[in-house]
């Protein structure tokens, strides 16, 4: 098991004492806030009690062949953990995904300041699933995962036996399965209700706001924890939801959630469901994961608060 707060703890000493070798430019500001990690905001994962940060990563457009396309993800991976966040989602479908991730985690060393979760296949018929899980963790170039979910529904009943058997053998930590789409919810309910997950994730935004209905009560009554995809509305949505706001100024509200940017509120809103352990935004770019990661710190919205977010956002010009 990896203990997260003391990877943190270790470099923010170092840091401060500086004998770490930082990064110039942008880091620097956020690192300041990184010493300060009482206000870092965790979740605890029901089923082990291990606290996750509640903002993460999503990596479904890291799937990039060459040095020069990966040389910005690889500037991603280096901040991600000194900023706090330790949540890598990823997947087999994303192309080379997991492949660069684990390229890029050994080349930086700091793959165990990482929770890493990953997906069997979407899409064909998985003919060894232990096979499916041993190439996930060749790609990423790990001995284990942090968590293997099913993706989409794919074949769930035929492959949550190999799962459970993969937990038991220190294969992966957690499982889990996920869904992004509320066509996929009637299914996923009745996953839910069979298979003794540790995680769930599904698709969950301001704009789209569904699995609050029935998922998440759910999977908190269940006590699984929950991964929250496309917060902002996917990687095709997201500049719809960015649209919709545009150049308006952040609303008084927003300074008392500790929020700068709309990218922010909307994480904030996200993260702030209780059922929520943490939301895993995609982003390429190290102006972004800074953006995102500090919407891990500070105030959330109460349930009142979410409720005027909503109101506002509804009243929005679409
Ligand atoms: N069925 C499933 O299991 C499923 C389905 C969908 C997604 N997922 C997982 O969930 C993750 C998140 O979903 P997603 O990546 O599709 O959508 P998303 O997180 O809602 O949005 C990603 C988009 O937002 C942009 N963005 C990120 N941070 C921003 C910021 N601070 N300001 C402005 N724009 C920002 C990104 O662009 P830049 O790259 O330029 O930052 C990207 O275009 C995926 O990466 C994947 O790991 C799982």
């Amino acid at each position: 098991m990896h203990d997260h707060s003391i990877h943190r703890r270790r470099f923010i000493r170092a840091a401060l004492a500086g004998t770490t070798a930082l990064a110039a430019g942008p880091v620097l500001p956020a690192l300041a806030e990184a010493a300060a990690p009482s206000t870092l905001i965790t979740r605890a994962i029901p089923s082990t009690g291990e606290a996750l940060p509640v903002i993460g990563l999503g990596t479904n457009a890291y799937g990039v062949q060459t040095t020069e396309e990966m040389a910005p993800l690889r500037e991603v991976l280096r901040d991600m953990s000194r900023l706090g966040g330790t949540v890598i989602d990823t997947a087999h479908a994303y192309g080379r995904s997991e492949e660069v991730i684990g390229e890029l985690l050994e080349g930086l060393g700091n793959r165990d300041d990482y929770f890493i979760a990953t997906k069997t296949p979407i899409r064909g018929e998985i003919p060894d699933v232990d096979a499916a899980i041993r190439t996930c963790l060749e790609r990423l170039r790990v001995s284990q995962l942090d968590l293997l979910q099913v993706h989409n529904l794919h074949e769930i009943d035929r492959q949550v036996p190999y799962f459970m058997a993969a937990r038991e053998q220190g294969l992966t930590r957690h499982i889990g399965a996920s869904v992004s789409s509320p066509a996929q919810y009637e299914g996923f309910i009745g996953a839910m209700e069979r298979h003794p997950f540790d995680f769930i994730q599904v698709n969950y935004s301001i704009d789209d706001r569904g699995a609050a209905e029935r998922i998440l009560p759910m999977a908190e009554d269940l006590g699984f924890a929950v991964l929250i995809n496309m917060p902002f509305g996917g990687r095709r949505g997201a500049a719809s939801t960015f649209a919709r706001v545009a150049d308006r100024p952040l609303p008084d509200w927003a300074a008392e959630i500790d929020a700068e940017s709309w990218a922010q509120v909307f994480l904030k809103y996200v993260v702030s469901h209780p059922a929520v352990t943490a939301a895993i935004p995609g982003t390429t770019r190290l102006r972004h994961l800074l953006d995102n990661q500090a919407a891990g710190r500070g105030r959330l919205p109460d349930a009142a608060l979410r409720r005027d977010i909503e109101r506002y956002w509804d009243a929005l010009p679409s």
